[in-house]
């Protein structure tokens, strides 16, 4: 039975649709940038924002202080509802995060990224750095439950919600785990979390994920001479770290386009038959998805063995996410440099383990150390895989609200992309994660231009309005 006040929540919500959309436009205009020092300030801005917007719907809410004195993270903005003591329903765990990813390249975004831009074509849609990741999708949470407050007088409608937002998701979440630790007594009574962070199948067809990758984040440097020189009198004559760099990279993957660490793939679980069958009638067309980001068919390329979606949602990769070394500027210039380094990461699959990943990386390089050079190798982060139930009643509640919301039934999709608290709070808590994210793959996340059509924040709004109901409905 739904509840009688849902009908006038989802009014609410459409009648107050621009509303939402210029405090949407407030919020983004806070450059919440957790990577970079400069943006210390915005960053707790941002987190009071929320924190602000929670406590008018009638959380107890506030910021808490995340590292130590020597070395402070940004702050983690964290709100409970009151609760009814005899409440018997789910006690629902919403994440988030408030902070942003670096807006650079600044010369190719059309309008400033912290200047949001609604734009009507061709579809409506509001761009700005965290349009979609992920302040656009948690402004659909923060909407959704200041409509259940106002029509009900109750935070949350009456259903039992602790909020976490994270300040430093974008940053590698490196003060997350011990701030969970700290506070397991205020978060070990929730019952399952729910996390606005992800995509959709396709425009107009809504997806639950139930699975995220894992992430091991590497840089590795070689050091040659002691200094930088000339290469017509050194060339030929000793190592070039950038030539002797890439050649030992470019080992990484065999013509299959596997990865050749000894034991990497050890842990990967295979793909079940019936989940193979399953994604193969999403219909996802490979041709299709490469074209929107402008590539040929051709361009298909991957461990063999596998399709184009298994390889993004079930299978392990490494990557070169940059490489610098020597010179860079105009012109020419003729040298061989003392250094060169590259970023390398690796995306894992359940049941990987990123420290194991990187330690075993780290082995490799070494084994193969260019004569006469040296290796400084640093581990900067990563996150845990995590594959979600899908037989839960709280999945089935979300999928229910989603379908009501949407007028379609959720796809049950994977995604490649890597959110690590989900692995943090099903290890430190046993929690299970319901990912119900309204972003399109052409989103940009990341990217200059980023963007959260209004259609998507529209479905995500009534999906959470809807979620509450029927959370309500299990008490
Ligand atoms: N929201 C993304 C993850 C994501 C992207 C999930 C697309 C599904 C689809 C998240 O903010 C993110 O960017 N995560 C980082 C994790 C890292 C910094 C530890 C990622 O995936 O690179
Ligand atoms: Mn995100
Ligand atoms: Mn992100």
């Amino acid at each position: 039975m739904p509840s009688p006040n849902l009908s006038r929540v989802v009014s609410l919500l459409k009648e107050r649709e621009p509303a939402q959309v210029q405090e949407l436009v407030n919020w983004l205009k806070i450059p919440s940038i957790s990577t970079d020092p400069q943006y210390r300030q915005a960053c707790r801005e941002a987190a009071k924002w929320a924190s602000d917007h929670l406590a008018a719907s009638g959380f107890s809410s506030g910021l808490r202080e995340t590292g130590s004195a020597q070395n402070a993270g940004h702050p983690i903005v964290l709100a409970h509802t009151p609760g009814a003591p005899d409440y018997k329903g789910p006690h629902v765990l919403f994440y988030g995060h408030y902070d942003v990813q670096p807006a650079d390249p600044l010369e190719l975004w059309n309008s400033p990224p912290f200047s949001p831009k609604i734009a009507d074509q061709p579809t409506p849609r509001i761009i700005a750095r965290g349009a979609v990741d992920d302040k656009g999708q948690v402004m659909m949470f923060l909407s959704a439950m200041r409509a259940w407050k106002e029509i009900s007088g109750l935070a949350a409608g009456g259903v039992k919600v602790t909020v976490l937002l994270e300040g430093e998701e974008e940053s590698g979440s490196v003060n997350l785990d011990a701030f969970i630790d700290a506070n397991k007594a205020e978060l070990g009574n929730c019952t399952v979390c729910v996390i606005s962070d992800t995509g959709m199948l396709d425009r107009g067809k809504p997806a639950i994920t139930y699975g995220v990758r894992g992430l091991a984040y590497t840089e590795i440097i070689l050091h040659g001479a002691n200094q930088d020189l000339h290469s017509g009198m050194w060339g030929g004559k000793s190592p070039n770290p950038i030539s002797e760099l890439v050649k030992v990279l470019a080992q990484l993957w065999d013509k299959d386009r596997r990865v050749t660490i000894p034991g990497f793939y050890d842990k990967v679980r295979p793909i079940a038959q019936s989940e193979r069958e399953e994604w193969n009638r999403l219909g996802i067309d490979p041709a299709e998805a490469l074209k929107k980001i402008g590539f040929p068919p051709e361009a298909n390329v991957g461990e063999a063995g596998f399709s184009f979606t298994e390889r993004e949602w079930a299978r392990p990769t490494a990557e070169i996410n940059g490489i610098v070394g020597g010179y860079t500027g105009k012109g020419a210039k003729t040298v061989i440099p003392s250094h060169a380094s590259a970023k390398v990461s690796f995306r894992l699959v359940a049941d990987q383990d990123p420290h194991w990943v990187t330690e075993a990386f780290f082995r490799w390089c070494k084994e193969r150390t260019p004569a006469g050079c040296r290796w400084e190798l640093i581990d900067h982060h990563g996150g845990n895989p995590a594959t979600v139930k899908t037989d839960s009643r709280e999945l089935a509640a979300a999928a229910r609200a989603i379908e009501r919301a949407c007028g379609t039934r959720p796809a049950l999709i994977k995604s490649g992309g890597s959110i690590p608290v989900a692995g943090s709070l099903k290890s430190k808590l046993g929690l299970e994660t319901i990912f119900m994210g309204f972003g399109l793959d052409d989103d940009r996340v990341h990217s200059p231009n980023e963007k959260f059509e209004l259609e998507c924040l529209r479905m995500g709004t009534l999906s959470h309005a809807y979620l509450i109901d029927e959370l309500l409905a299990m008490r």
